[in-house]
């Protein structure tokens, strides 16, 4: 095995695979063709792939919510950091991150009644914790990447909308969402106005052999330069991209809203 691996294209005896060169070729669509609606079998694929993602202990600690009404599309736009592409989009799916259904399964079958803790010894517990979360959400954004690579495979593009986060108070009763329940990640879906080339991703620095490896100032610059080279026009001047997501994400309002919805989610997940 060569001591650095070649990442940044499909090694070429694997180049003419088909799912490989699915994802390789796949970009976010953020501009759909007007008037074209999704057939059900397009919706049944894109639903059946992501009911087949991994789940820890099959467990299936998501819910999918099908958006179709234009209504809701319309209002999930604006609370979505106002993006009007939600609402131009033919579908939308919410990925909630769900433990309100096994918090309803463990009632129904009496796993909280007194007898049950004295036949089986344990004491009744109801709220998830932290530890709950960190795997339901892998559930759901593993189901979610499914959807976005069938949705490519039927024809279609997709795109991830992460401000589904914010404005917690309203999402919470627009999609009537119980408390245990989080939506984590929401996808539009349509067919795409035109196929985009793949976005470039940078991969300087990605993978670590062994052990956690911090950066230093050498391959600090070799991944500004690679991000640079990347996004060329926009990158004008050395360190542009990081100077770029400095402003617009990491210290933009968005964020501090996305920070503050989320903190409420997280204790709705809890219960509290
Ligand atoms: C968690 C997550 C949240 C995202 N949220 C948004 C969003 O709110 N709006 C948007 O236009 N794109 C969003 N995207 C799409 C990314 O911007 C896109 O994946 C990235 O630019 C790489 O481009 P590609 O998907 O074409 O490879 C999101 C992607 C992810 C994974």
């Amino acid at each position: 095995m060569a001591d650095e691996l070649t990442i940044d294209t499909i090694p070429a005896a694997y180049a003419d695979d088909a799912t490989l060169g699915l994802i390789d070729a796949r970009s976010s669509t953020r501009s759909f063709t007007e008037g074209v609606d999704i057939t059900d079998e397009q919706r049944a694929a894109i639903l059946h792939a992501a009911s087949r993602a991994p789940s820890a202990g099959a467990m299936m600690m998501y819910s999918i919510i099908d958006v179709r009404s234009q209504k809701t599309r319309d209002r999930l736009a604006v609370l979505c950091d106002n993006q009007p592409m939600i609402a131009k989009a033919p579908w939308a799916l919410v990925f909630v991150v769900d433990y309100a259904k096994w918090i309803d399964l463990f009632e129904h079958a009496g796993c909280f009644t007194p007898e049950f803790a004295k036949r089986t010894g344990k004491s009744p517990r109801v709220a998830p914790g932290l530890g709950e979360f960190a795997i339901a959400a892998q559930d759901a954004v593993i189901a979610a990447q499914n959807a976005t690579i069938a949705a490519e495979a039927v024809g279609l593009g997709s795109c991830y909308i992460g401000d589904i986060v914010e404005c917690q108070e309203e999402v919470r009763k627009l999609l009537d969402l119980p408390a245990y329940t989080v939506p984590l990640s929401m996808l539009i879906i349509g067919e795409p106005k035109k196929r985009r080339p793949a976005t470039p991703h940078p991969v300087c620095n990605l993978v670590m052999r062994e052990r956690y490896q911090r950066a230093d100032a050498s391959v600090l610059d070799k991944q500004i330069a690679e991000m640079d080279a990347m996004f060329r026009p926009h990158a004008t001047e050395p360190a542009s991209r990081v100077h770029d997501i400095y402003t617009r994400k990491h210290t933009s309002d968005f964020m501090v809203e996305m920070c503050r919805s989320m903190q409420l989610w997280l204790d709705n997940w809890q219960g509290k």
